[in-house]
């Protein structure tokens, strides 16, 4: 088995969301292995997303994580789950997203595109880290 970081951002709590996309993810035949709802304080976002300190729409990235809650959770499935959320949720800019992604079926911005997923095994591990230390 084998674990990724979703968090439901901001837009998708506020627009009523988070079971319709954690559903989906559900179905799928992924599990729910730790959740919670809270406004990201700064200093989790910063940490979070780290690598794109410095770019244009870091700081405008900062502001949107941290506005009003999100769901952080993690979610387990087989080997490279990542991989299947990340399919799951189609492209960065929904604008690019085929129907029947999250972000192609719900979304239209690209800074407000409802959903994040781990991109990799070692983000998976250290992002969990950042959310769920120890778990
Ligand atoms: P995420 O990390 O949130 O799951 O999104 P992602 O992997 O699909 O995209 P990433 O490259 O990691 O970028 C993180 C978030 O920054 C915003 N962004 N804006 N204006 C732009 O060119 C731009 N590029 C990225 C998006 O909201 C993206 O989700
Ligand atoms: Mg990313």
């Amino acid at each position: 088995m084998n674990r990724t970081l979703v968090i439901v951002k901001p837009d998708g709590v506020e627009r009523s969301l988070v079971g319709e996309i954690i559903s989906r993810f559900e179905k799928k035949g992924l599990k729910i292995v730790a959740g919670r709802f809270e406004t990201i304080p700064k200093e989790l976002a910063e940490k979070h997303y780290f690598e794109h300190a410095g770019k244009s729409f870091y700081d405008e990235l900062v502001t949107f994580i941290t506005r009003s809650p999100a769901f952080v959770c993690v979610l387990e499935g087989p080997e490279d789950t990542w991989k299947v959320v990340r399919t799951m949720m189609g492209p960065t800019n929904p604008i690019d997203a085929q129907p029947g992604t999250i972000r192609g079926d719900l979304g239209l911005e690209i800074g407000e595109n409802l959903v994040h997923g781990s991109d990799s095994n070692e983000s998976a591990a250290r992002e969990i880290e950042v959310f769920f230390p120890g778990i």
